[in-house]
């Protein structure tokens, strides 16, 4: 019997509708090879939910991400929505979406190729061998924490105000995700805060520092943020698994992806407890290059390959499609954003062109 999976495809904006149609494409190829059948839906999110609803995570398309068994989100955002009200804002239909589907473990995983370290704006004997996941907190913190808002006190000066938060069970949680993730990887450990300064920080540290004691075999260690920073651009090997809060793992996962050359790259997958997890590319919309067939949609791939690893259980399809990604690779073929001296410039779908000859 085929094995059927019901996929919701959120492409949203910039340059998210073409890296999502060569995926698609990616996708139907393996699943053809592989007895696979996918069931697409298609939903509106971000600025292009907005332009059609005036919601930019309307209601159908979060019901449709619940029933699905899988979400694959491409990118959302643009200039033309930057100055609407935080909550028409296309970055709050994404926190809502990470929100309603309790999807509170991000991974985010930078690993260098061997054939793009001189895409990388470091030294090659500094990123050679580097391989980190960054284990980020994604529904809690500062991005969720109440109070906040824009208050007028009592002179009629404004106030801005977030609260940064969280409570024993989230860092557990977080925490142990991590610890798990470390244990199946290089067995270290890097736990990030702010403890020095900030209280939430030394409760993370304290709980983090607890639950280390049923895992023996992993190696645990603790950076202040801005140590950490610093590290990753300084000796990036040191590191294996790092796991941090939801505000320091949004900035050091752009930090390290950029390690590896490019951010448009990289793939994540956020997970919950239990139900459909959402697979995303780490870059953004990039409106700059929206439309004009520039895009790289390798991150958009290498997030459907997790997507069949961490969320179908599919782990033949997701190291094929890996694969195909090396194969084009080995063969020359670059976006602007990884291209280097003597590779073959090519657009976004000349690239899927390529994935499905690697994949064939
Ligand atoms: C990310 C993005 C989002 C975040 C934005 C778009 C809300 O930067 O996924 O890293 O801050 O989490
Ligand atoms: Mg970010």
């Amino acid at each position: 019997m085929s094995k059927q999976y019901r996929i919701t495809l959120l492409p949203g904006d910039g340059i998210g509708p073409e890296i999502m149609s060569v995926t698609v494409a990616v996708l139907k190829q393996v699943g053809e090879q592989l007895g696979i059948k996918f069931e697409f839906q298609e939903a509106l999110m971000g600025g292009a939910a907005i332009d059609a609803t005036g919601n930019p995570l309307p209601d159908e398309t979060l019901t449709a991400c619940k029933n699905s068994d899988a979400v694959l989100l491409a990118a959302i955002g643009g200039y033309k929505w930057d100055n609407l009200p935080r909550h028409q804002r296309p970055e709050t239909g994404l926190l809502g979406l990470r929100a309603g589907l309790g999807l509170f473990a991000n991974l985010r995983p930078a690993s260098i190729l061997p054939q793009l370290i001189d895409a990388s704006s470091l030294k090659r004997e500094v990123v050679e061998g580097v391989d980190i996941m960054v284990v980020r907190e994604l529904t809690g913190g500062i991005y969720f924490g109440q109070p906040k808002g824009i208050f007028e006190t009592e002179t009629g000066e404004k106030r801005g105000v977030n609260t940064m938060v969280y409570s024993e069970s989230e860092i557990d949680r977080i925490g142990r995700v991590a610890f798990e993730t470390a244990r199946k990887r290089g067995g270290k450990l890097c736990s990030v805060d702010k403890a020095n300064v900030l209280d939430v920080s030394q409760l993370w540290r304290d709980r983090i520092t607890q639950l280390a004691a049923e895992y023996p075999d992993v190696e645990l260690s603790h950076l202040y943020v801005d140590n950490a920073a610093m590290q990753l651009i300084r000796a990036p090997k040191q590191f294996d698994t790092i796991v941090t809060g939801n505000l320091f793992g949004d900035i050091l996962s752009d930090a390290a992806a950029m390690l590896t050359g490019s951010i448009g790259m990289l793939p994540s997958a956020s997970l919950g407890a239990s139900g459909p997890g959402v697979f995303e590319p780490v870059h953004g919309s990039a409106p700059d290059i929206a439309g004009q067939d520039k895009a790289n949609p390798l991150a958009q791939v290498l997030s459907a390959a997790m997507m069949m690893r961490y969320g179908l259980n599919e782990p033949e399809a997701a190291t094929r499609m890996e694969q195909a990604v090396l194969k084009v690779l080995d063969a020359g073929y670059r976006t602007g954003d990884i291209m280097s001296a003597e590779m073959k410039l090519v657009g976004c779908q000349e690239m899927g062109d390529a994935l499905l000859q690697a994949l064939a």
